[in-house]
């Protein structure tokens, strides 16, 4: 959750400010400036997102994106009953929220994050859930190893080549399991990054695939994100071995007053915010 798509709307990106006194451009990033800028952008932001979204998020609930949806009620990983005993990784878990709830339904979680700060938040908050830094893109687990893989906007939206990450998390499945991940909506790609009226016009193209890139005075990316179509992502996930069971666009729900970064109330119900993606191991 993060960025303005290097339109001159300022430089707060989706998950605050950006406090890198970057420059915001459009150009090409790879997968290794991807992930070392995305690491660096997360070290630096930790604290700054946890301070401002963790009451949102809880300590030990699993919600999918700032609308809101709760794993709780939307049953996306399969029935919380079915849940128990199962080896499940989260990818780009943050604080671990998600496998803090998923540890209280008798699942057994590991968290794994790209981001050192974020996964010490994980660590302050507490519980027994086990933690991993590492790359989405180079999972250190053996083939086989989990009964269910989910992502809560984690890793998906900043890394260059997703197709790498889901034959990744694809491989530590084992045959017939869900991979679960939200990211934010393709649609939103064409919006300024506002939470506000002037997040309502589009401004830019939709199939321009071209990364969004905050760099340094030296040119080093400080910050990355990527953009793929509804389509691209589709295609995706099936390239990467998923079967496509579901494609859930959450609505705005009433009782959510929030604005996190360019997500409000007034966008939410015009236009979806969050994508999640249901998959299935194709076997
Ligand atoms: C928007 S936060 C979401 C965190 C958590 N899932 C939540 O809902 O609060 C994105 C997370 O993805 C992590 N991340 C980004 N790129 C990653 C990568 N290539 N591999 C693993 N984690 C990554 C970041 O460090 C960050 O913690």
């Amino acid at each position: 959750m993060n960025q303005d798509h290097g339109q001159d709307h300022g430089r707060e990106d989706r998950f605050g400010s950006n406090p890198d006194e970057a420059e915001a451009t459009r150009r090409d990033a790879g997968d290794a400036e991807s992930s070392r800028a995305s690491r660096g952008w997360w070290d630096r932001n930790a604290d700054e997102y946890q301070h401002d979204h963790g009451s949102f998020l809880g300590d030990d609930r699993f919600v999918w994106g700032p609308e809101g949806l709760d794993e709780a009620e939307a049953g996306l990983l399969g029935p919380a009953a079915g849940l128990k005993g199962l080896d499940v990784l989260e990818i780009g878990a943050g604080a671990a929220q998600c496998s803090r709830w998923l540890a209280a339904r008798g699942a057994r979680p590991v968290a794994l994050d790209l981001s050192h700060r974020q996964l010490q938040h994980a660590l302050r908050i507490g519980g027994e859930v086990p933690l991993v830094e590492a790359d989405a893109g180079a999972l250190p687990f053996r083939d086989g190893s989990f009964d269910l893989a989910c992502s809560a906007y984690g890793a998906v939206p900043f890394v260059a080549d997703p197709v790498r990450v889901f034959r990744e998390v694809r491989r530590v499945l084992r045959p017939g399991g869900r991979w679960v991940f939200s990211v934010t909506h393709p649609i939103r790609w064409a919006f300024p990054d506002e939470p506000g009226p002037e997040g309502l016009s589009v401004a830019a193209s939709y199939f321009d695939r071209t990364p969004y890139v905050e760099q340094d005075a030296e040119g080093r990316a400080v910050y990355v994100e990527h953009h793929r179509t509804l389509g691209d992502r589709v295609r995706d996930v099936v390239a990467g071995g998923f079967r496509l069971l579901d494609l859930v666009e959450p609505e705005w729900p009433a009782w959510n007053g929030q604005e996190w970064g360019g997500w409000s109330p007034l966008r939410g119900n015009l236009i979806p915010g969050t994508a999640i993606f249901v998959c299935e191991r194709e076997d």
